[in-house]
């Protein structure tokens, strides 16, 4: 059984790119990739690893967004899930041309909802080689997860990406 759950939202883009090259990264065999939609939430006990693949879409939360938001739904069906049973690391896309007083907030909005669940993100990246003023997805010199900018940034994806699960790896064990 594979030990590693890459779930991601929306598909169809960036996101869904990125959590390809993810999979595909980390091994097809070792990690099952899943879009939101039709993942069961009563499988979260299946996995000892989860990542969260996100884009950023400019609600302050998520119960401001107006978009049937699926993370919303998500994180209510798991309101009383221990998170602190798995290894939970995040990505999430963003541009930080368009948007560099809000990139990748969504990294933050997903920390917040993890750790109120009693789970820590590991996978904290660093915030240089990016150009940005402000995000809710930082702190210091870490971002809490993968940031991707694949809109003004889609050469360093790949490269991001491979050195990101190189980091994980040794606390994840794929
Ligand atoms: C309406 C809208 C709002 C956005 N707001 C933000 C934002 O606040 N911060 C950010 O970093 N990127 C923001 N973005 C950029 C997206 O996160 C980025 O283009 C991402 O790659 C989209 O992923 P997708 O193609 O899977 O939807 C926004 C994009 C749109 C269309």
């Amino acid at each position: 059984m594979k030990k590693t759950l890459i779930i991601y939202w929306a598909p169809g883009g960036s996101v869904e790119k990125a959590a390809r090259m993810l999979h595909e990264t980390i091994g097809i065999d070792k990690a099952e990739l899943c879009d939101l939609a039709a993942f069961e939430v009563s499988r979260m006990p299946e996995f000892e690893n989860l990542i969260i693949g996100t884009a950023t879409i400019g609600a302050e939360t998520w119960r401001d967004a107006n978009d049937n938001n699926k993370w919303m739904e998500f994180f209510e069906k798991t309101r009383s899930y221990d998170f602190s049973k798995m290894k939970v690391a995040s990505f999430a896309l963003g541009n930080q041309i368009f948007y560099p007083d809000h990139f990748v907030d969504s990294l933050g909005i997903i920390r917040q909802e993890i750790e109120q669940r009693g789970g820590k993100l590991t996978g904290a990246w660093p915030v240089k080689g990016y150009d940005f003023t402000d995000s809710i997805g930082y702190d210091g010199d870490f971002f809490f997860g993968l940031a991707l900018d694949e809109d003004t940034q889609p050469e360093l994806t790949q490269p991001r990406i491979s050195a990101w699960v190189e980091q994980l790896a040794s606390e994840m064990k794929f």
